[in-house]
């Protein structure tokens, strides 16, 4: 078996790029969690994606929209109304999952207490342990700078990171909330997915461990995406590490790009050519990471990462 598939891995490499395989992921399991809501476009795009990828995945989101939440923490309530887009009926418990796959949650409650169902009271039936990796997102609209700290993706980032597990929060700048029913072959929302898996991929390729340094998490944020934008596949986007909060001109950051200062997160998604931002930061005060903890990130995701243009 194992020499057929060599054999068939080589005859598919010998074709030439265009016919090289899917990357699989066996054994590395996701868990997506967002607050823009459970049948939010974006994360069932992603959960599509991230599934064939190979990625064992489990999504715990929550009922509702609950955009702007932060790190506020709810109990879960039985559905007075329609969960979001009326997926959900009124009058259904607290935590339910899509009724023909049991990997898709919701919790009615916020962005935190989804990521926490998912980890404390999912993750061991559904993915066999603790996630490998938290994704959330991406986000409908960019966190950037200080609307980090208001944010209900990047807190269930946080969470995830305070519990314990590598996460990371990624936002989109292109698209308004809609309902997964409403998704279209070669939608923007496959390519923010696709986009996001290939930063996690890469994190997952260089074999890091942990995949992060403890306690901190990934911001990442998109620049507009679709047809007639600079980001028109998943494959155009550059990633730049950046830093949440600029510090004009002072050598506080890693050393990268000829600089200690990184790039501002809204400098870099706001540059011509599709580049993206990553910062490295504290879950607990969602400020940034320590020039070591960057240094980490630089050394796990170095191949992946690239500089903005000189101008
Ligand atoms: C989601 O909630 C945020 C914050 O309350 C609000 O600004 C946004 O319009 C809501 N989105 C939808 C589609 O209702
Ligand atoms: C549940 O999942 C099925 C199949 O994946 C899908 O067709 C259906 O729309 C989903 N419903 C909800 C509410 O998520
Ligand atoms: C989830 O797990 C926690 C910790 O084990 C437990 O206290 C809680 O009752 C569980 N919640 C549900 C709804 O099962």
């Amino acid at each position: 078996m194992a020499v057929l598939r060599s054999l068939l891995v080589c005859a598919l490499w010998a074709v030439g790029a265009t016919a090289v395989p899917a990357r699989r992921q066996a054994g590395v399991s996701l868990l997506l969690s967002n607050d823009d809501g459970w049948a939010e476009a974006n994360i069932r795009a992603l959960y599509a994606e991230a599934k064939s990828a190979g990625y064992n995945v489990l999504l715990s989101a929550p009922a509702e929209n609950q955009s702007g939440t932060g790190s506020t923490s709810v109990t879960p309530t039985p559905l007075d109304e329609p969960g979001e887009f009326d997926s959900i009926p009124a009058g259904s418990p607290a935590e339910g999952h899509n009724a023909t796959d049991d990997h898709i949650w919701y919790v009615n409650a916020h962005p935190v207490d989804a990521v926490q169902f998912g980890v404390q009271n999912l993750s061991s039936t559904y993915l066999g342990g603790p996630p490998s990796l938290i994704l959330t997102g991406p986000n409908v609209g960019n966190n950037l700078g200080i609307v980090t700290q208001f944010s209900g993706t990047v807190g269930a980032a946080s969470e995830g990171a305070k519990l314990g597990i590598p996460s990371i929060a990624f936002s989109a700048a292109t698209g308004s909330e809609r309902s997964y029913t409403e998704l279209a072959p070669g939608d923007y929302s496959y390519i923010y997915a696709q986009a996001s898996l290939r930063l996690a991929g890469a994190l997952v390729q260089s074999g890091a461990t942990p995949y992060l340094p403890a306690g901190t998490a990934l911001n990442v944020n998109f620049p507009a995406a679709g047809p007639g934008t600079d980001c028109a596949s998943p494959e155009d986007f550059k990633f730049v590490l950046s830093r949440v909060y600029s510090v004009l001109g002072l050598p506080v950051d890693v050393q990268t790009c000829g600089s200690s200062s990184l790039p501002s997160e809204s400098s870099v998604v706001g540059t011509d050519g599709c580049y993206a931002s990553v910062s490295v930061f504290k879950a607990s005060s969602k400020t940034d990471a320590s020039k070591s903890d960057q240094q980490t990130v630089l050394n796990s995701l170095g191949a992946l990462l690239t500089c903005l243009p000189n101008d």
